[in-house]
C-alpha cells in the first residue's frame, strides 16, 4: 500500500483515487501527522508527497519527516512536494516570476521509470501546471528528465534511490498520460502487484464489522440514498439479524420511493426494518415556513427526534451504523495563519451515539462515492439503488419553495418529477446527469386549455452535470426533449399549466432551489 503525505493542494484525493484506480490501496495523511511511528506501522511500499499552497521558501512552511527519505521505498514529489524534496535532499528552491497555471508541455529528454511505455523522448506532452515557485538547484543524485518553460526542472529522477519527483500533477485529467505515471510508480517502480479490488475490500470490510460488532446489536438509519443502502446491505451480511434498520418517512420522498426502500430492503434482503410514517408530524413542524433554514431546522430536529424514538423502541442497541464517506473524513491541512488541521465530520443523525451511548460503526470511511458504488455492486444491490442520483435530506420540501407546504403541492411536485425523471431515463440520459428534478414555484399563472381558463402552477425543471456537486453546469438537452416533457407534464399533472428550464450553473446558483 501506499502513503500520500498531504501538504494541503486541492487535488490531494485525486491521487487517493487515480492509485486505488490502478488496484493499489492508499491513504492520505496530513504532513504534520506523519510521525516516525506512523511510518513504521503503515510500512508503505511507497510515499507520494502532494501539492500544496505553501512556499518552501518560507521560513516555516512545512516539510516532510527525514524518515520518508531514509526507510528506503520510493518516493514521489509532486508540486509542492518536489519542490521541498529537493529542498530536503541538498537542492535550492526559487520564486521564480515565469509563474505556469493551467495546460503546459513538458519536453521529454531522458527516459525514465515514470514514463516508461507512456513518454518517449523526443516528445512534447500536455500537463498540467500550477505553480509560482520552481526547483533552482539539483539535489545531488538527480538528473532532469523533463523540462517546461516555466520549470526547467519539470520532472528529475533519482533512479537509483527510486526517488521520483515532477512540477506538474500528473493526478488530475488535464494530465492526459497522469493517471498512467502514477500507475508505473505505484506497479514498475514501487512492485505493487494491483490486486486491491472491491471484492477484496467488501471481505476485508465484513470481518472488521464482525470484530467491531461481536455480538452487540446495530441500528442503521436508511434512506434509499446510495450511501445509507450501502451501508445496510453490507451490515446484514456480516451480522444478519444484528442489525435492525429504521426508516423515517419524513413524506417528502419521491413518488413510489418508500415502497422500494420497504420492499428492497425487508422483502428482497430480508432485512429487520422498521418503517416509520411520520409524514404528519413533518408536515405539522414546518407548518406554514418558508424560510429554507427555518424549514431545514425543523425537519433535522424531528428527525433526530423520531429516529431516537424508534433506536429506543428497538431497545439495547450498542452501535449505530453511518455512511460516511473518505472526503467526510480526511483530515484537511488549511494554512489560515499557519499551518492547522482541520476536520470536517458527517452528522448524520447528529449527536445521537453521545446521547444514546452507542459506538458508531463507519465501514465507508475508506471509500470515495464511485467506490461506494461499486460496493453496492459487489453486494448485489440493483442499479436503480447504487446509481441513483443525489437526493438532499429535507427532500421535497425544498423543492416547494417560497410557499407554505401541504399534501396536495406534494403530489402535484411528485407527478411533475416522475414524469420528468422517467422521459430522462427513457432517453437513456439519467446516467449522464448528475442530478435532475423539478420544482413547484410560488406562482400560478394563466393559461388555456381546451377552451377553458386556467390559473395553475408554474413548474421549473432542473438538470446539472457536475463531479461532486460543489460546481455545477446545467444540462443542455435538446429542444424535442423539453418540448415533450412540458407537454406530458401540462398534460398529466392537473394543477401545472406552465414548465421552464433553469439554465443557471453553480456558482452563481445552488443546485437546489430550497
Ligand atoms: P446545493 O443546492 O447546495 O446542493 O448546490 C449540493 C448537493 O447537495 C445536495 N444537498 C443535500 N444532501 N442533505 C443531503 O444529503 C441535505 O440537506 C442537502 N442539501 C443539498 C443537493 O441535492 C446537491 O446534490
Amino acid at each position: 500500500r501506499i502513503l500520500i503525505i498531504d501538504f494541503g493542494s486541492q487535488v490531494t484525493q485525486l491521487i487517493a483515487r487515480r492509485v486505488r484506480e490502478s488496484g493499489v490501496y492508499s491513504e492520505i495523511h496530513p504532513f504534520n501527522s506523519v510521525t516516525d511511528q506512523l511510518l513504521e506501522e503503515y510500512a508503505p511500499k511507497a510515499i507520494i508527497l502532494s501539492g500544496g499552497p505553501a512556499s518552501v521558501t518560507w521560513e516555516e512552511s512545512p516539510r516532510a519527516p527525514a524518515k520518508v527519505f531514509e526507510m528506503g521505498v520510493p518516493v514521489l514529489g509532486i508540486c509542492y512536494g518536489q519542490q521541498t524534496m529537493m529542498e530536503q535532499l541538498g537542492g535550492k528552491v526559487e520564486t521564480s516570476d515565469h509563474r505556469e497555471f493551467g495546460r503546459a508541455y513538458v519536453e521529454i529528454n531522458k527516459n525514465c521509470a515514470l514514463f516508461d511505455g507512456v513518454w518517449e523522448v523526443g516528445t512534447s506532452e500536455q500537463v498540467w501546471m500550477s505553480h509560482g515557485d520552481r526547483v533552482g538547484k539539483l539535489a545531488p543524485g538527480f538528473e532532469v528528465v523533463a523540462t517546461s518553460e516555466g520549470a526547467p526542472y519539470a520532472a528529475v529522477a533519482n533512479e537509483e534511490k527510486k526517488f521520483y519527483a515532477v512540477q506538474f500533477h500528473p493526478e488530475v485529467v488535464h494530465t492526459p498520460h497522469g493517471a498512467q505515471l502514477l500507475k508505473n510508480f505505484t506497479h514498475n517502480v514501487a512492485g505493487c502487484s494491483g490486486d486491491w479490488t472491491m471484492a477484496a475490500f467488501k471481505e476485508q470490510a465484513l470481518d472488521a464489522i464482525r470484530k467491531q460488532v461481536g455480538d452487540g446489536k446495530v441500528i442503521c438509519g436508511l434512506s434509499g440514498g446510495v450511501d445509507s443502502s450501502v451501508v445496510a446491505v453490507l451490515l446484514h451480511e456480516a451480522i444478519g439479524e444484528q442489525l435492525t434498520c429504521v426508516f423515517v418517512d419524513t413524506g417528502f420522498m419521491r413518488a413510489g420511493e418508500s415502497e422500494q426502500v420497504v420492499s428492497m430492503f425487508r422483502d428482497n434482503y430480508n432485512i429487520q426494518l422498521v418503517h416509520r410514517d411520520a409524514s404528519d408530524d413533518f408536515l405539522g413542524a414546518i407548518g406554514d415556513s418558508i424560510d429554507p433554514e427555518v424549514k431545514r431546522k425543523a425537519i433535522g430536529k424531528l428527525f433526530i427526534d423520531v429516529f431516537e424514538e424508534e433506536a429506543k423502541k428497538v431497545g439495547g442497541a450498542d452501535f449505530l451504523a453511518q455512511g460516511t464517506l473518505y472526503p467526510d473524513v480526511i483530515e484537511s491541512v488549511s494554512f489560515t495563519g499557519g499551518p492547522s488541521v482541520t476536520i470536517k465530520s458527517h452528522h448524520n443523525v447528529g449527536g445521537l451515539p453521545e446521547r444514546m451511548n452507542m459506538q458508531l460503526v463507519e465501514p465507508l470511511r475508506e471509500l470515495f462515492k464511485d467506490e461506494v458504488r461499486d460496493l453496492g455492486r459487489e453486494l448485489g444491490l440493483p442499479d436503480s439503488f447504487v446509481d441513483r442520483h443525489p437526493f438532499p435530506g429535507p427532500g421535497l420540501a425544498i423543492r416547494i419553495p417560497g410557499q407554505p407546504i401541504n399534501r396536495e403541492k406534494l403530489d402535484i411536485l411528485r407527478k411533475a418529477d416522475s414524469i420528468y425523471l422517467e422521459e430522462i431515463r427513457n432517453a437513456g440520459l439519467y446516467n449522464t446527469i448528475w442530478q435532475a428534478f423539478a420544482v413547484l414555484l410560488p406562482v400560478k399563472t394563466v393559461g388555456v386549455m381546451g377552451d377553458a381558463r386556467t390559473h395553475d402552477y408554474a413548474c421549473a425543471l432542473r438538470a446539472v452535470t457536475s463531479t461532486d456537486g460543489m460546481t455545477a453546469d446545467y444540462y443542455h438537452f435538446d429542444h424535442d426533449f423539453l418540448s415533450r416533457v412540458a407537454n406530458r407534464i401540462i398534460n398529466e399533472c392537473r394543477g401545472i399549466n406552465r414548465v421552464t428550464y433553469d439554465i443557471t450553473s453553480k456558482p452563481p446558483g445552488t443546485i437546489e432551489w430550497e
